[in-house]
């Protein structure tokens, strides 16, 4: 049965953000930016700290790390991540299977730094023995920099082995986490992870505007004059914040207050494991319903993550991505374009404030859309 359009509470006319984020946030995170902050402000500043603390927290990253907060999307944290650890003197190995992969690839280039690129297939993860190997073949490498949850597919990537391979050989470990911490198994110290980076508008669920980076304290100090960039050396925005508590040139003031509440959220909702556990029910319940209607997932229930989920593009001649598109959002979805390069596919996110309930409507909704457009071969277009 379809239902009717149903958008997310707070803003019941707008259709629910499935995507890799900007996500559905929940009518306290709005609330909160209806008040304007001055950005010297004491107030301010005490957000500004109790925010780099629970980073840290979550980060498990509580003696030795810093947190820098950093104007900007996620692609800013990478790339200002790159421009202080990536070593000049040394190579880089950049693991990729997807779109994430490859920007930071792009953003070292722009750089002019060396590295070795190790390249899956979109599908497919890298390999700890693989790393391994590589390491060993090429001794010039000083750091390894991989993703997490390549949102390109939704794809886990084994962090904690390559992780471990790369800190025995001596590299720095540099993490992509951008859609996976708050919710995904972080733990810097057990992990031997020394850089992460991450997002204000992705797992913790906070409106976009500021990117952070969580570093061992050590390898931040030594990092003095190693960056590219003014506006993305870290060292200086972490040495500013420690000396003054405030960003060094104008903070993104609102996002800032909203994500102390979207931080109180999550630690009420049990922290990172207690996310997780919402997020896997939501995918469970989205890849489910959809292989019952006949998509079919595009990942293995044991690679893909419970962050984004990727599905193949019907067959059927009638099958049209925009007027798919279209027919979900009139009924209170947003979906995601696919990124992969090699098959068609579309994409749904499972991030934000939403639940499996919300996956059983957007089911319903696949089912009346597909229904509309005359699509009756689901079987996946090569
Ligand atoms: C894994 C990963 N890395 C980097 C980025 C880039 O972040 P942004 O689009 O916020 O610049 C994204 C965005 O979704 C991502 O998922």
């Amino acid at each position: 049965m379809t239902r009717a359009f149903r958008g997310p509470e707070g803003q019941e006319s707008t259709p629910y953000l499935l995507t890799p984020g900007p996500l559905t946030t929940t009518p306290a995170v709005k609330e909160a930016m209806l008040r304007d902050w001055g950005s010297w402000d004491a107030d301010l500043r005490k957000v500004v700290a109790g925010i780099r603390e629970q980073l840290l927290d979550i980060a498990d990253a509580a003696n030795g790390f810093e947190c820098v907060l950093l104007q900007g999307s996620g692609s800013y944290g990478v790339e200002a991540a790159l421009g202080n650890f990536a070593p000049k003197d040394k190579k880089t190995l950049m693991l990729t299977n997807g779109a994430y992969g490859e920007r930071a690839i792009k953003a070292l280039a722009y750089m002019n730094r060396d590295f070795i690129s190790y390249e899956t297939d979109e599908l497919e993860a890298p390999s700890a023995d693989e790393v391994s190997a590589l390491l060993k073949a090429n001794p010039d490498i000083g750091a390894v920099f991989m993703v997490q949850c390549e949102t390109t597919s939704g794809i886990v990537n084994p962090i904690e082995d390559i992780a471990a391979v790369a800190q025995k050989a001596g590299c720095v470990v540099i993490l992509d986490a951008m859609s996976s911490f708050g919710a995904m198994d972080i733990s810097m110290k057990r992990m031997g992870i020394d850089v992460v980076i991450s997002s204000a508008n992705k797992c913790i669920e906070g409106v976009p505007g500021f990117t952070y980076v969580i570093a061992r304290r050590d390898l931040l100090e030594a990092s003095q004059g190693m960056s590219h960039s003014l506006a993305l050396d870290l060292y200086e925005q972490w040495s500013y914040m420690q000396k003054s508590g405030q960003f060094r040139f104008t903070p993104p003031t609102h996002t800032l207050v909203a994500f102390a509440v979207a931080l109180e959220q999550h630690a009420a909702e049990g922290g990172a494991p207690g996310r997780l556990a919402r997020y896997k029910k939501t995918a469970k319940t989205l890849r489910d319903g959809m292989r019952k209607i006949g998509l079919s997932p595009l990942l293995g229930d044991n690679e893909t993550g419970p962050i984004i989920q990727t599905f193949a593009t019907p067959r059927d001649k009638n099958f049209d991505f925009t007027t798919f598109y279209e027919g979900l959002k009139k009924r209170g979805f947003i979906i995601y374009p696919g990124k992969l390069t090699k098959k068609p596919s579309f994409r749904v996110g499972n991030m934000g404030a939403l639940n499996w309930e919300v996956m059983e409507m957007l089911v319903d909704a696949t089912q009346a859309t597909l229904k509309e457009m005359n699509v009756t071969d689901l079987t996946p277009a090569e």
